[in-house]
C-alpha cells in the first residue's frame, strides 16, 4: 500500500490532553458515539486505547459537514484535525482525554460497518453466544479490550521475571504420546500411520521432567493445554499453564520462587503489595475449617467440630460419629442482607446436598437461648452451647453429620461459601494461600483401584517410602497447591526421580510393569541415565487474570473461548470433516453414535 493510501494516524485517541493544545493531529478509529446537535455535530472516536471527541463545526466546509452526516456507528474513520480545550463546563473528568477536543477539518471513511448484531459498550449485556459468534466485535468493547490488555501485561511481567532470573523458556510439542494426567486425552489421528493417534498434552508434565534429565535445571513455558472435559467457569477444553520445572529443589524452593514471582508481578501489574510469603494450610486443616481444598480465605465462618453430638439425642449426629464420620458446625452471623428464613435455610441445605449431605440440621439464637430445628434434642445444653459457640442473639448454627469427614466438611464448606457471598462477608484483596500436605492417592469407587491425586510423578512424603503399599490411603505426597479467592490457582509437587520407586506408584495405581512400560516406557528409560531431583507447578493463566479481572469465569479473559456447551459459534466448530479427510486417515463415522 502506497504511503498516501489513506490518512494515518498520528495519535492515538487515547493520548491526547491540554498540552497538545494547537497541534494539528490524525486520528484513526472507530465511531463510538454520534450526537448531531443541530450545526454541531460530535463523534467519540475509539480506538484500544481510548476516546477522543471530535468536532465538526458549524463553519466547516459542505464537503466536511456532508461526510459527517454520513457516520454510522462503528465506521471506521480517519480525522484530521486541530486539539483544542474545551470550555471550561465541557470539560468532561470521566474521559482521560476529556479536558480536549478535536476540531476536524478532514474526515475520511476507511470502512462501513454493517447493521451491528450488539452495541460496542463497556460491558455487553447481549447473550454470550451472540458475544462469542461476533467475538472480534465483542473485543472492541472496552472491558474486554482492558482484560486482555491486563493478560498481556501479566504475561509480559511473568516472562520478564524469568527471563531475568535466568530460567531457559522452552516450547514443548503439542502432538504427542497420551499422558495421563486425570482428564480425557484430545486424540490427533495420524495420515501417515493409520490408526494411530497423537494426543494433544494435557500439560507438558514428561517434557518437563525429560528436560530436567536434559539439564536445562530451570525451565519455564507458558503452555497451552488440552483437556477433553466438560467446561465449567474456570475449565476450558483449552486453556494457559504457566510451566515450571526446577532441578535440586526441595518443596521450599519451589514455594519460595512462586512467592517471588507473584510479589513481583503484582507490584509490576497491579501495583499490589502481597504478603511476602503465602500462608500454608495442612489439606487436612483446610479441609476441617474451611471444608475445601480451595479454602477462600478472604473471610472467616471457619468450622469447628460439634463436640455436643456425642451421645446426644438426635440419632443423625450419633450414627455419624459411630461410623467413623463427623459432626461439624458454623455459625452464620445475624445479617441485615440476608433473613434466615426457612426458604434460604432450604437453599443453605441444598447446596449442602451436592456434596452428598444428608441434611443440613440448624438452630437459631434467640433471647439468649437456642430455638427451632434440632434445639429441642439440645435443650438441656443450650447455655453450654451458647458459651462454647460465642453466639449471639440473631445467629444461627449451622450443622452436618456425616459417616464420611471428607463429605461432612466439603458438604459444610458448600454452606460456608454460599454464606460468604449471601452475607456480604467477602473482603477485597487477594488472599493466597498454599495447600500443602495432601494424600498422594484417592481410592476410585467406581473403578476399585488407587490412583494418583494430582499425578502419578509426584514424590511421596519421605517417611511414608517404606510402607506405601501398606497403606496408599495414609500416604501423604510432596505436592501442593496454591489457592487464590478460592479457586485452585496452582498444582505442583516434588517428582520422583527413582525408577524402581516409579513403578511401585504405578503398580499402586493399576499399571502393570508392562502397561507402564508401554505408556511411559520413554520416562522410565530416562529415569535409568541419572535424573536429577526435580520438581515443579503449574500456575493457570486464565485463572490468573479472572481473579485479578474479578470476573466469574476465565472466558472473560480469553479472546476466543469456547462456550459452554464446548463449541466455538464463531467459527462454528467442532464440525464435519470432507470424507475425503476421512478416507485420508483411514478413519469411518460411527452413525450410531
Ligand atoms: P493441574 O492439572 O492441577 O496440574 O493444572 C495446573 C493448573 O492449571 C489450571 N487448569 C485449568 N485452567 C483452565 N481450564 C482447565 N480445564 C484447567 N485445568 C487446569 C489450574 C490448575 O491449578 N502438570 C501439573 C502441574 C505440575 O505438577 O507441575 C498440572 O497440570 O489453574
Amino acid at each position: 500500500m502506497s504511503e498516501e493510501a489513506f490518512l494515518q494516524r498520528t495519535v492515538t485517541c487515547g493520548q491526547l490532553s491540554a498540552a497538545d493544545e494547537g497541534r494539528t493531529v490524525v486520528l484513526n478509529g472507530w465511531v463510538h458515539r454520534d450526537r448531531n446537535h443541530g450545526a454541531l455535530h460530535f463523534i467519540n472516536l475509539r480506538d484500544r486505547y481510548g476516546i477522543t471527541q471530535v468536532v465538526v463545526d458549524d463553519d466547516a466546509s459542505g464537503a466536511l459537514q456532508e461526510t459527517a452526516s454520513q457516520l454510522k456507528l462503528e465506521y471506521c474513520i480517519a480525522v484530521r484535525g486541530i486539539v483544542r480545550r474545551r470550555p471550561q463546563d465541557m470539560v468532561n473528568h470521566d474521559m482521560a482525554t476529556g479536558e480536549i477536543e478535536v476540531k476536524a477539518e478532514h474526515i475520511d471513511v476507511l470502512s462501513r460497518c454493517d447493521v451491528l448484531p450488539f452495541m460496542i459498550e463497556d460491558e455487553n449485556n447481549a447473550k454470550e453466544d451472540l458475544r462469542l459468534k461476533y467475538r472480534y466485535l465483542d473485543l472492541r468493547g472496552r472491558g474486554m479490550t482492558d482484560r486482555i490488555v491486563l493478560r498481556h501485561r501479566i504475561v509480559k511481567a511473568i516472562r520478564e521475571y524469568f527471563y531475568r532470573t535466568d530460567f531457559l523458556e522452552i516450547e514443548t510439542p503439542t502432538l504427542i504420546r497420551s499422558t495421563p494426567e486425570g482428564a480425557r486425552d484430545f486424540l490427533v489421528p495420524s495420515r501417515i500411520y493409520p490408526g494411530k493417534f497423537f494426543a494433544l498434552p494435557q500439560s507438558p508434565q514428561l517434557y518437563k521432567q525429560l528436560l530436567m534429565v536434559s539439564g536445562m535445571d530451570k525451565y519455564f513455558q507458558i503452555a497451552r493445554c488440552y483437556r477433553d472435559e466438560d467446561p465449567r467457569g474456570d475449565r476450558q477444553l483449552e486453556f494457559t499453564q504457566l510451566d515450571i520445572e526446577m532441578s535440586y529443589v526441595q518443596r521450599d524452593d519451589v514455594l519460595a520462587l512462586v512467592e517471588d514471582l507473584f510479589n513481583d508481578v503484582f507490584r509490576k501489574v497491579l501495583d499490589v503489595e502481597l504478603p511476602r510469603h503465602f500462608r500454608r494450610l495442612t489439606y487436612h486443616d483446610a479441609m476441617n475449617t474451611y471444608g475445601s481444598d480451595k479454602p477462600d480465605l478472604r473471610f472467616g465462618l471457619e468450622m469447628k467440630d460439634f463436640t455436643f453430638a456425642e451421645g446426644c439425642a438426635f440419632n443423625a449426629f450419633t450414627e455419624a460419629l459411630s461410623a467413623g464420620g463427623a459432626v461439624k458446625y458454623l455459625v452464620a452471623p445475624a445479617s441485615d442482607r440476608q433473613e434466615f428464613t426457612r426458604k434460604y435455610i432450604t437453599s443453605l441445605e441444598d447446596a449442602a446436598k451436592v456434596y452428598g449431605a444428608h441434611g443440613l440440621a440448624w438452630m437459631k439464637v434467640q433471647d439468649g437461648t437456642i430455638s427451632g430445628g434440632v434445639s429441642k434434642f439440645f435443650a438441656d445444653k443450650a447455655g453450654e452451647i451458647i458459651e462454647a459457640t460465642g453466639v449471639h442473639d440473631g445467629d444461627m448454627i449451622l450443622i452436618v453429620a456425616h459417616e464420611n469427614w471428607k463429605k461432612c466438611c466439603n458438604s459444610l464448606g458448600a454452606v460456608r461459601n454460599r454464606l460468604g457471598a449471601d452475607l456480604g462477608l467477602i473482603q477485597d484483596g487477594f488472599a493466597f494461600c498454599w495447600i500443602i500436605d495432601f494424600p498422594l492417592f484417592e481410592y476410585n469407587e467406581d473403578e476399585g483401584h488407587w490412583e494418583a491425586a494430582h499425578h502419578m510423578f509426584s514424590m511421596p512424603q519421605a517417611e511414608y517410602i517404606d510402607t506405601l503399599e501398606e497403606d496408599p490411603g495414609a500416604v501423604k505426597g510432596d505436592l501442593y497447591d496454591l489457592v487464590l479467592n478460592g479457586y485452585e490457582l496452582a498444582s505442583g509437587s516434588i517428582r520422583i526421580h527413582d525408577i524402581e520407586l516409579q513403578k511401585r506408584i504405578f503398580r499402586i495405581c493399576n499399571f502393570s510393569d508392562e502397561k507402564a512400560q508401554e505408556r511411559f516406557g520413554f520416562l522410565l528409560d530416562a529415569f535409568r541415565f541419572s535424573p536429577p531431583p526435580h520438581g515443579g507447578i503449574a500456575p493457570g493463566i486464565d485463572r490468573l487474570c479472572m481473579i485479578v479481572s474479578n470476573v466469574n469465569t476465565i472466558r472473560e479473559v480469553i479472546a476466543f473461548p469456547k462456550n459452554t456447551a464446548a463449541a466455538s459459534p464463531m467459527d462454528d466448530c467442532p464440525a464435519e470433516v470432507e470424507p475425503i479427510q476421512l478416507k485420508e486417515l483411514g478413519l469411518k463415522i460411527d452413525a450410531a453414535k
